[in-house]
């Protein structure tokens, strides 16, 4: 007999477990935010308007940690730096405070999303999300999966309800959420791609969280979003949590959502993938 050239296949953990570790994890981090008073502005990252708190850094650590003690054979990814090898086949890919500015501004649309991905996550189309959390730490919706359990929405205290996609397939009657990055000249590229797209939808929705935006997209509030510049940390937890309700989420080409492109739809997909691809 020959012996195998390969090492044996890491066991993957099963995904609810992991969706739960997530979904505890996201909810530690989201009391922690409900509970301080608002921190300001910290300092810039990409440019003056992209910024990052106090708070963000604290979540994050606090999330590294609640991590680390679950499952400390783990890699780890966060936004706001602080990457961490790991010896398993997941990695955790966390925002702390999707939606900072929404936060600064005390626009309760933020959340706090916790995605475990397989693969190489710094290499587009290289990885992929297997359980993911999200929460909203003021509205208390929270919103969790993993693959093959289905995703789900907790409002509260009120009982976990499975999502589905919208089943509007009608893109004309479609409300379509959608975000814009923090620098000037890819933000006036989007505004030239949204004359072509505005006037082919029922309306735009611009909630300022594309982790949110996703999950919107998951429960059908939403019937389709896309954005140019999201990264892993912004759509990891949600991509997971709209294939799971039935839906879809692709960059233009077909392939794995990317930062040049996320596109997630319920019925409509089709048609706003096709729209997004000709916009100029
Ligand atoms: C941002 C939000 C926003 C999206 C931006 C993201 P952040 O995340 O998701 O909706 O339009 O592209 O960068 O910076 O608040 O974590």
């Amino acid at each position: 007999m020959t012996t195998s050239p390969y090492a044996p296949t890491p066991e993957l953990p099963a995904p609810d477990a992991l969706a739960r570790i997530a979904l505890e994890a996201a909810t530690d981090a989201a009391l922690l935010i409900l509970d301080r008073s608002r921190s300001g502005v910290a300092a810039t990252k990409s440019s003056a308007t992209d910024v990052v708190t106090d708070m963000d850094r604290q979540a994050q650590e606090l999330l590294a940690q609640t991590l680390h003690a679950a499952r400390p054979e783990d890699a780890f990814f966060g936004e706001e730096g602080g990457s961490a090898a790991g010896s398993s086949p997941i990695t955790w890919v966390v925002d702390p405070i999707d939606g900072t500015v929404n936060y600064v501004y005390d626009i309760p649309a933020y959340a706090v999303s916790v995605a475990a991905v397989t693969g190489d996550v710094h290499t587009p189309g290289a990885w992929r999300p297997v359980a993911g959390a999200v929460v909203n730490p003021v509205s208390g919706e929270r919103f969790w999966g993993a693959t093959g359990t289905g995703a789900w929405r907790q409002r509260g205290r009120h009982t976990a309800m499975r999502m589905r996609v919208s089943t509007q397939a009608d893109l004309g009657l479609s409300l379509i959420g959608t975000g814009f990055g923090y620098d000037a000249e890819q933000r006036a590229r989007q505004a030239g791609a949204l004359t072509a797209i505005l006037p082919r939808v029922r309306d735009i929705r611009r909630f300022g969280s594309a982790a949110l935006d996703l999950c919107h997209v998951a429960d059908g509030t939403l019937d389709g979003h896309y954005e140019e510049g999201l990264n892993p940390w912004d759509m990891a937890a949600g991509w997971l949590l709209v294939t799971e309700a039935g839906g879809r989420v692709e960059n233009r080409d077909g392939g794995d959502p990317e930062k040049a492109m996320t596109i997630a739809g319920g019925a409509c997909f089709s048609h706003l993938a096709e729209l997004v691809r000709t916009a100029p």
